[in-house]
C-alpha cells in the first residue's frame, strides 16, 4: 500500500508523509469518516504538545492549530495521510478551568472513540518529558492497558529540560507506568528530536 513512500534510514525502514489533509471534525460516531482507513490517535493532558507533535510528524507547520490556551483542540480532529491512514487528533484531558459536565463530555467523547472505533490501531500518548506522569497519565495510560488498546508512551518538550536530565526523567516515566525507560520516546516538537523514532513506531502500530 504505502509502497512508493518507503525510505531506509539507518538500519530501519520508515516511511515518507507525502500528504496530509484535514479530514473532519467530530463529536459523534456517526461523524467519524465511515471508510476503512486505518487511524493512529494521538492524546495527553491537554496543552502538552499533540497538535504541535502531529504538525512535526507530517512535517506541516500549520495543519493542526497549536494555542498557548489549553483546551483549544475540543473535537476529534480526522487527518488523511498519504491517502493511506489517518491520524486523529484528541481533545486533551485534564484541562482544570472548564466545567465539570464539559469534562464529562470530552472523557465520554474520547472513550467512545477509543472504546468503540474498529478502524483504530493504536495510540500515541504524550506526556510531558519536564514532568513526572501526572495522575491523570497514570490513569488514562492504565485504562488504554486494560482497553487493550496497542500506546506508543511520548515524552515531549525535551528541549526546555537540559539533556542531562532526559535519561532519569524517562526512567522514572517507564517505571510509573510499568514499562521499559527504553520503550519512552523522548520528543520535541521544536527540535523535531525523536521523530525518526515515533515514524518507526508508527509504522509498526499501521502494521506496515
Ligand atoms: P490542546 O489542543 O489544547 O489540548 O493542546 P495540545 O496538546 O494540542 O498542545 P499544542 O500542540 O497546542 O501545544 C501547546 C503549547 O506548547 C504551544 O504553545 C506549543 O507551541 C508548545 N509546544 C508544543 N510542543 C512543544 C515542544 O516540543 N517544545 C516546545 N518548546 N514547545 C512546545
Ligand atoms: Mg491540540
Amino acid at each position: 500500500m504505502m509502497s512508493d513512500s518507503r525510505a531506509m534510514h539507518g538500519d530501519e525502514e520508515t516511511f515518507v508523509i507525502t500528504s496530509a489533509e484535514f479530514v473532519t471534525s467530530a463529536v459523534r460516531p456517526d461523524q467519524y469518516p465511515s471508510d476503512e482507513l486505518p487511524e493512529v490517535a494521538f492524546a495527553g493532558r491537554s496543552n502538552v504538545g499533540k497538535s504541535a507533535l502531529i504538525n512535526c510528524v507530517v512535517q506541516r507547520k500549520k495543519l493542526v492549530r497549536t494555542s498557548s490556551t489549553p483546551g483549544r483542540t475540543q473535537l476529534i480532529n480526522f487527518f488523511n495521510i498519504n491517502g493511506s491512514f489517518r491520524f486523529v487528533d484528541l481533545p486533551g484531558y485534564g484541562y482544570a478551568k472548564v466545567s465539570q459536565s464539559l469534562r464529562a463530555t470530552w472523557g465520554e467523547m474520547i472513550e467512545t472513540y477509543l472504546g468503540t472505533r474498529e478502524n483504530l490501531r493504536g495510540i500515541v500518548h504524550i506526556m510531558d518529558l519536564r514532568h513526572p506522569p501526572s495522575p491523570e497519565d497514570i490513569n488514562f495510560w492504565s485504562w488504554l492497558k486494560g482497553a487493550g488498546i496497542r500506546a506508543i508512551p511520548v515524552l515531549t518538550k525535551a528541549d526546555k529540560l537540559p539533556r542531562s536530565k532526559w535519561d532519569s526523567m524517562a526512567r522514572t516515566a517507564g517505571q510509573i507506568l510499568g514499562i521499559r525507560e527504553a520503550d519512552c520516546i523522548i520528543f520535541s516538537a521544536q527540535t523535531k528530536r525523536g521523530r525518526t523514532e515515533l515514524l518507526q513506531s508508527l509504522l509498526r502500530l499501521l502494521g506496515k
